[in-house]
Formats: C-alpha cells, structure tokens, sequence
C-alpha cells in the first residue's frame, strides 16, 4: 500500500468480507483498484487492490493521520481520518506510539527547496501523509512474515520515506525495522532514523572514518549532527562540532572533543584541518571548507544543491580533496535494515542516544512543524500517539 496518499474517493477496505477465526482472519477487500485510476503512488500496490490476505490479529477500521493536499505553511495540516493501511504477505502493521516531525518532514510540506518537488510532486504533494520515522508496537503481520509477532514493539523508518505521522503503518519485514531496543523508550526509539540512519552510512562508507582522523561537525545539536558526534567518536575520531552557544554544553556532552561556537568563531579562519567536514545542515560550502580540509579531505553534506551534485561528479574524477553528496533515501532497505542494527546494538551498549527537544500529540503536528520550522530543534521533536485506536 502506499500509506502516505490519501484515496479521494471512499474506499471499500474495512468493508471486505472477513472470516475471524481466533486470531486469525482471512480477509477479502476491494479498493479503489475495482472502481477506476489508482493514484498513481498506488500503482501495482495490492492493498488497494481486490486482495484475499491471511493476516494474524487484525481489526478492521480507519485511522486518523496528518493529511495535506498542497505545498505550503503549517496550517495545511489536517487531522482526518483515513482507511487504515493492510499489510502485504511480507509486511508488518504498526500502531504508531511515536513519530517525528523532522526538517524533511518541513520541506516536503512547503514543497521548498523547489528541486525537493521532482521527487514529491511538481504542482501538489503526491504523499498526502508526511513522516519517515516510527516507533510502535506490531498489530498484524502479513502472511509470510516471519521476522516479527504481533505484539513487538519495534522501530524503523517507512520504506518510501512518507506516511508515519499517521495511527498505523506499514513496513516490509526487511525494512528498516527492528525490535525496539529495551533500554530506550518508543519516543527515543522513533527518533533513531532520520538522524543516526543518515549519519552512520555518511562517516563509515563515504567518509571512511579511521581511528584518529579530525572531522568538523557542522548542525552538531541537530537530529543528523547529535548522531554523528557520537558515531564519529565510536569509530575513533577527533571530533570538533559547530553550533551555537545555547548547544555548546549538549554537543560536549555527547562526547565532542572540541566545540566552535559560530555565533564567536569561524571553523573556516582557524589553524586547524580536518580529515573531514561533515555539514549536516547545508550551512557551509565546499569552496569555503576546502582551506580546512587536509589534502585528501573529504568535505560531505546532507542538503542537496545544484552546486554540490558538480563539485561531487568533478571530485569523484580526479585525487585530492572530495566533495561528497549522499542521500539515505536511495539506499536499499536490505542496506537500511542491516543499518538499524548496528544501531540497535550501539544503543543497548549505551555507545549512542537520541536527543529529545519536545513532545507534540498528532493533532499538534502543526505546532510542531512551527518549531521545527525554526530550525532551531535540539535533536528531536517527537509525535507521541499513546492511545491510537
Ligand atoms: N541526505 C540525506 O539523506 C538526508 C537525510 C535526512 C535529512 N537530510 C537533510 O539534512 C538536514 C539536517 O537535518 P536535521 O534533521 O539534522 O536538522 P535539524 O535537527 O532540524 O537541525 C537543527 C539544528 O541545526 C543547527 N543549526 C542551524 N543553523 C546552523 C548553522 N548556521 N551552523 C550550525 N548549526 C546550525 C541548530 O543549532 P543552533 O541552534 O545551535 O544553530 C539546530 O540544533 C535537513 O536539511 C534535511 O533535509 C538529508
């Protein structure tokens, strides 16, 4: 299914026949598929589709999720109630106990930077349910799901990077999912993601972090740069982290050797050079980070630009210093999956957290894109859903 796109016309799923027997139900429903033109997101998605699936503790019903039909502010959140997703023969149902608004979340709502619409719609939002990353427990598995039970209680991110801000998702069992780790709540699980998901593929496969190297951490305090302090200091580095002064006591605390206040100083006049720039927040350049860089340094942002996509295809060509532009998006879920637990064992080792800046409920969501808006967030902005129905 695709969760995130919202059906204009009323759908028959939750009306399809159903035999229960305990808990199981062998379900027969019939989506817009049998009435006419699918959005085109839910192409070739069966759930949407006439479908017979034998499903384990399933309950039929709607949901309620944060919808928006159109690029703009805040205010073109919506809470509204929705089909309730169904899983597919290798797909887990999660009730979403929590979620996060991040910077993505922001950007794909105001369609702005305008190259973010090739991929989320030219004139309209495609994914009408924002949100990439979840924690909750397990309210249905498909058919030939073997990985998870109904009943665990589990973490990841949603395989087409929409749809969490919503009472249910669903995620293939080799997703980014995983059991939640026991020693962190569903709040701090739900925030692992979009921050440690994106930095630990930046510092081991395109940085190759080493033992000893220096690398400048640019957005230090945010959701990517908290991650990234601590997994660069797991691998060894010398890390120095950039923010302002309000962030400077919570960057040391996750283990920054050194802290540059921007509001005092600029990393780019100092003396020292680093092995690698890792800027998280798209607030520096490679031409200005270049002098600081060591001569085969290796400069990396998150944010895409027009610039960094010519300077990463030029570097590429040629030794010396690198410019690096990657994309968590576009990994494949295996990838993503093996990802989320490495980081669940570096969780439950302690070796890394999350960072919590505030809690919002679903029907918050607007409050919570103001502030995230800001792009002021320490860490992570969590969506609590407690009593999803
Ligand atoms: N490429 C990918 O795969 C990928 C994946 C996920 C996200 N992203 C992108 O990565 C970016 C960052 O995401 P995020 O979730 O980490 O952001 P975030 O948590 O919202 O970042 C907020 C932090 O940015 C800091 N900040 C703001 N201006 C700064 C500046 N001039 N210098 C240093 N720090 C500054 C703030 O600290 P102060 O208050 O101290 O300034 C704040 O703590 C977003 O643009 C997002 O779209 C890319």
């Amino acid at each position: 299914m695709c969760p995130s796109s919202v059906p204009r016309r009323r759908t028959l799923v939750g009306l399809g026949g159903g035999v229960m027997s305990g808990d199981i139900a062998a379900r027969f429903s019939l989506g817009p598929a049998a009435w006419g033109p699918m959005h085109p997101c839910m192409a070739g998605q069966r759930k949407y589709a006439l479908t017979a699936t034998l499903m384990h503790g399933y309950t039929d019903g709607a949901m309620q999720a944060a919808v928006y039909e159109r690029y703009g502010s805040p205010q073109t959140l919506e809470l509204r109630e929705v089909p309730r997703p169904e899983p597919g023969p290798n797909e887990v149902l999660v009730k979403t106990q929590a979620t996060t608004v991040t910077l993505v979340d922001t950007a794909f709502r105001s369609g702005r930077p305008w190259m973010a619409r090739l991929f989320t719609g030219l004139l309209r939002p495609k994914n009408q349910i924002l949100g990439t990353e979840f924690a909750g427990r397990v309210e249905a598995v498909g058919s030939e799901v073997d990985r998870f039970e109904v009943g665990d209680v589990v973490f990841g991110a949603s395989d087409q990077g929409f749809g969490t801000h919503a009472e249910y998702v669903c995620v293939a069992q080799t997703g980014a999912l995983a059991i939640k780790p026991s020693n962190i709540t569903v709040g701090e699980a739900a925030a692992v993601s979009n921050g440690a998901l994106t930095a630990l593929p930046f510092l081991r496969d395109h940085a190759k972090l080493r033992p000893g190297q220096k690398i400048l951490i640019i957005g230090a305090s945010g959701s990517i740069g908290t991650c990234a302090v601590q997994l660069a200091k797991h691998f060894g580095a010398h890390v120095t982290g950039v923010c302002s002064t309000a962030n400077v006591e919570l960057v040391k605390s996750l283990g920054a050797d050194r802290v540059i206040d921007y509001t005092k100083d600029d990393f780019t006049q100092g003396d020292e050079v680093y092995d690698v720039v890792f800027d998280t927040v798209g607030k520096s350049s490679f031409s200005r980070s270049k002098g600081v860089l060591t001569p085969r340094g290796i400069y990396m942002t998150t944010v895409i630009s027009i610039g960094i996509l010519i300077q990463t295809a030029w570097t590429s060509m040629f030794g010396g210093k690198k410019s690096v532009f990657a994309a968590t998006g576009l990994r494949s879920t295996v990838d993503k999956n093996a990802d989320l637990l490495v980081l669940k064992e570096l969780i439950e080792a302690g070796t890394l957290r999350t960072i919590i800046d505030s809690h919002y409920s679903l029907g918050q969501i607007a409050d919570a894109h103001r502030y995230v808006d800001t792009e002021r967030k320490k860490g992570n902005v969590i969506i609590a859903i407690p009593n999803a129905a």
